[in-house]
């Protein structure tokens, strides 16, 4: 019976109950964790790509999966809370539904963290690059600074980013809350500012057409935009330390997203009223894929021509303001993604880092993997294995074919845990919940509709990629990790301690304690 192993709930909950953490987060802390968590890559770059697939109409993208993502944060929150645990979805899915599935969100969050990280290594590379060759008036040349689908050889400086951020974990350097806090105030600060300067000098008439590649180019980049709002996980994590959840926690969610959808709507508009966002036609007229060779041949002619496009550029916002009329501006904006995506890349590296922690502590995956390191303490094998991985996604792959294939990963993961949390409300309705969903039989049927729908929206590529990995993930299962499972076997343990790992990066507002045994 291959769905029959559970790990039991009650073991896994044994393993919170050494930390008694005190509950000090509010509403207005969790929105600001949740802002911190959310805003990077997607927003600074992905702009432009989701301007190649919808056009103005990606306004609209940024509204459907941010809704998406808060019902799906609602279902989360209810888990999170319940078993505020090491593994995040993979532990809840363990605990429902047994290895199987476990083992395959488990599988499909590495390519929600690493795939991601690597994703915003390279837009952190796109912005720090124009920032260099904009400041010092020099042109580096694609061919290092970009993989070989978007016309280069290597993406150094991605590599460089990946691998100088596997250092700080290896090391293990945690992020201070007020590292943070201050992190947020940049991101923040350059997007309002980027509203200040772009809204007033809208024109309306670029908002026409609005959605030149219909419906189904609108669901394509809300599709791939999901990424602008990964990371909210990090407030759900959060549940076991905030005092009275069941209100706190809806308004933390709902709050940071909410605040971030508003942001990055009018971010988008700034953009398309001003230097336009519609798509780059091929020279037949086709429409072309975001990260296509064709797309950056077209880009190049554009530019040869003198008539560039914002789809084309690889920091949106900074060159954006410098179209506009407000070069240094666009270069402080180039600083501030510059200083905070590899916090961003931080948090996704050690999720990941986290996920494989746990799979291998269960038998899952080679004990190896969980080797602590003596001196720094930290899953320093996993970490550097993970670090090689995301320097080499970053060196080679454009940043919106990686994001996608991050998506459907998480979105996977998203709809596994709305499906364990409608489940458990039937098999255990007794059990202590410290937030509960709000009308769950609404919003967790939503939100997994939600994420099939943007899923499917996803390029034919990204599905076949996901399917692939799928497979390759059964392969492993049933050739390796299954006849080496401690639940299997038998042995369920489940003890935090001795981990060695540090606490999740992503910290709580100042004045907050840290829950050791969670993870973003
Ligand atoms: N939401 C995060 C970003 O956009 C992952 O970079």
């Amino acid at each position: 019976m291959i769905f029959g192993r559970v790990k039991p709930l009650d073991a896994i909950l044994a393993t919170a109950e050494k930390k008694s953490l005190h509950r000090s987060l509010g509403a207005f802390q969790l929105t600001m964790l949740g802002i911190g968590a959310v805003i990077g890559t997607g927003i600074f770059v992905l702009t432009a790509e989701a301007a190649q697939k919808a056009g103005p109409g990606m306004m609209l993208s940024f509204v459907i999966a941010g809704f998406v993502c808060a019902v799906a944060a609602l279902c989360y929150a209810e888990m999170a809370a319940m078993v505020p645990v090491s593994g995040s979805a993979y532990t809840y899915s363990y605990a429902v539904m047994g290895e199987l599935i476990a083992w395959m969100v488990g599988w499909a969050l590495i390519l929600e963290y690493a795939v991601a990280a690597g994703a915003v290594s390279v837009g952190w590379s796109g912005y720090v690059v124009g920032l260099i060759e904009h400041t010092f008036h020099l042109d580096i040349p694609d061919l290092l600074t970009r993989g070989p689908f978007d016309g280069g050889m290597v993406n150094l400086p991605a590599m460089l980013i990946a691998a100088l951020v596997t250092w700080l974990l290896v090391i293990g350097t945690k992020e201070s809350a007020a590292v943070n806090a201050v992190l947020v105030l940049i991101k923040v600060a350059a997007l309002t500012l980027f509203i200040v300067l772009a809204l007033p000098v809208i024109n309306m008439d670029k908002f026409t057409p609005f959605a030149p590649l219909g419906f189904s180019g609108i669901s394509a980049a809300a599709a791939s935009i999901f990424f602008a709002y990964v990371g909210f996980d990090a407030v759900s994590t959060a549940a076991e330390e905030t005092k009275n959840p069941q209100r706190n926690m809806p308004i933390g969610l709902i709050g940071s997203l909410g605040i971030c959808t508003i942001f990055y709507m009018l971010v988008a508009a700034g953009v398309i009223g001003t230097v336009g966002a519609q798509p780059v036609a091929g020279p037949a007229g086709e429409v072309l894929a975001p990260g296509s060779a064709a797309l950056s041949q077209q880009c190049a002619a554009l530019a040869a021509a003198g008539t560039e496009a914002v789809t084309c550029s690889k920091e949106a916002l900074a060159w954006t303001l410098r179209e506009i009329g407000w070069p240094q501006i666009g270069n402080l904006l180039g600083l501030a993604a510059g200083l905070a995506l590899p916090s961003v890349i931080l948090m996704m590296m050690f999720g990941q880092t986290r996920i494989f922690f746990v799979m291998s502590r269960d038998g899952l995956l080679p004990a190896m993997f969980s080797k602590v390191h003596p001196t720094y303490k930290t899953p320093y094998v996993i970490t550097i294995l993970t670090g090689i991985f995301v320097a080499l996604f970053a060196a080679f792959f454009p940043v919106g074919i990686l994001a996608d294939i991050s998506n459907s990963g998480t979105l996977f993961a998203f709809a596994a845990v709305s499906i364990a949390v409608l489940q458990l409300r039937k098999t255990d309705p007794d059990r202590k919940r410290p937030f509960r969903t709000p009308a769950i039989i609404v919003t967790a049927p939503i939100a997994i509709l939600g994420c099939l729908y943007l899923f499917w929206s996803l390029g034919v590529e990204t599905k076949l990629m996901f399917v692939g990995w799928a497979a390759v993930g059964l392969l492993v299962y049933f050739g390796y990790s299954r006849s080496r499972s401690h639940v299997g076997r038998g042995v369920v343990d489940v003890a935090e301690d001795g981990a060695g790992i540090p606490p999740q990066p992503v910290p709580p507002m100042p004045g907050a304690h840290t829950p050791g045994g969670q993870d973003a």
